[in-house]
């Protein structure tokens, strides 16, 4: 039996930030980072809270790959506060903070509900409304994904405003991990038709938009619906959960900590080859692997087709390295040119037991050994 609901309501179009004078919480803690916290954009969530007569306090303190000593001073302020309310404002790691604070607050503490309002500032991770939260351990360098439904976000207010001032190469690395978490879903062993539909839209609106975001940060409107595709493709994978692209690219930030959105995608084009298995097919199969007709299916989606459906699968990959090309992200390790050859190499086996062992890599349509994923992190440099 598959079940599939949305816990997280969703607010979102012009003027969206409004919500936050009709929350139904009066004491609240807005967790962010403090290059937010100290602009102004920090205005356009408190002035609608002191318009609905809200208290409310800040933590500044979110950095980016949340580690654990963060994710327990947050849990401080927040029972020292007790408010019943987190509204997390950000990127990934201010919404994935929240989550982790709220959840191990409340096993220290458990004072009372507390809703927790996703308020996303870049089109990307699609966390404000997951189930997931990654935590770092800084010491061992290792990514720990969270799991639990009850780290859902109980609103989620995606206002285009905030996103305006996102910088081109943030554009780029976290539109291409919406493009990921749409893809991952439509072929994960756990897909499903609802996680599909949701999948194909935010890879249709990434197909007409996201180049357009990143050429013109002011284009509202291809702003806004990057923003949705966030989300959907967040709702997709919440679902279908993702696939080997994560599991491989979250040893990269670990390790070296590439972008999580540049390290997807420049994985993407090899993980499409490794699971269509396009390159050996003629060779060694008889019949197609099951990810070749679902990425065949998305690359229709994006007005790509040949005459054969590997082919297709093939023009699927051209696509993302033309976007990577595009949009300035590499297409490899070595022309990032901040990691030494020496040290990549060094890193490849360890990165391959932790992508193994990655909660991502087991919903991966097509199983991959350890030399498989060492075959793809050589052939990425
Ligand atoms: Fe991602």
């Amino acid at each position: 039996m598959k079940s599939f609901d949305i816990k997280t309501k969703i607010f979102f179009g012009d003027n969206a930030l409004d919500r936050l004078e009709e929350i139904p919480y009066n004491k609240i803690l807005v967790i962010t980072d403090p290059f937010i916290a100290d602009s102004s954009m920090i205005q356009l969530v408190t002035v609608p809270l002191e318009k609905g007569h809200k208290q409310y306090d800040i933590f500044k303190d979110v950095v980016p790959d949340p580690p654990i000593e963060k994710i327990s001073e947050g849990v401080q302020k927040m029972l020292a506060y007790k408010p019943d309310a987190i509204v997390a404002v950000g990127g990934g790691s201010a919404i994935d903070s929240s989550k982790s604070i709220r959840e191990f607050a409340l096993r220290v503490e458990n004072y009372g509900d507390v809703g927790l309002i996703a308020i996303p500032t870049t089109s990307g991770t699609g966390s404000e409304v997951t189930s997931f939260a990654v935590v770092t351990d800084s010491k061992d360098r290792v990514k720990y994904p969270l799991v639990s439904r009850d780290m859902m976000p109980d609103e989620a207010i995606l206002d285009a405003e905030l996103v305006k001032s996102v910088p081109p190469a943030i554009t780029a690395d976290t539109g291409m991990d919406v493009f990921t978490h749409a893809l991952e879903a439509c072929v994960s062993i756990n897909r499903n038709e609802f996680a599909t539909a949701l999948a194909e839209k935010a890879i249709e609106i990434c197909g007409v938009f996201l180049l357009r975001a990143y050429l013109d940060g002011n284009d509202t409107h291809a702003r806004q619906k990057m923003h949705a595709a966030s989300c959907l493709a967040g709702l997709a994978f919440n679902s279908a959960s993702l696939g080997l692209n994560h599991g491989m690219a979250h040893q990269l930030g670990a390790i070296f900590h590439i972008p999580h959105g540049r390290a997807n995608a420049m994985l993407l084009p090899h993980i499409i080859e490794f699971n269509s298995d396009i390159n050996k097919h003629s060779k060694s199969r008889k019949e197609y692997l099951p990810a070749v007709k679902k990425y065949a299916t998305v690359a229709q989606i994006l007005g790509l087709s040949s005459y054969n459906k590997i082919m297709t699968v093939r023009s699927l990959v051209n696509w993302v390295q033309f976007m990577l090309k595009e949009m300035d992200i590499p297409l490899s390790i070595s022309q990032m040119g901040t990691i030494s050859e020496e040290e990549y190499f060094r890193a490849i086996d360890r990165m391959a037991d932790a992508a193994l062992a990655d909660a991502c890599t087991a919903t991966n349509p097509r199983v991959p050994s350890k030399e498989d994923v060492i075959a793809i992190y050589k052939d990425l440099w």
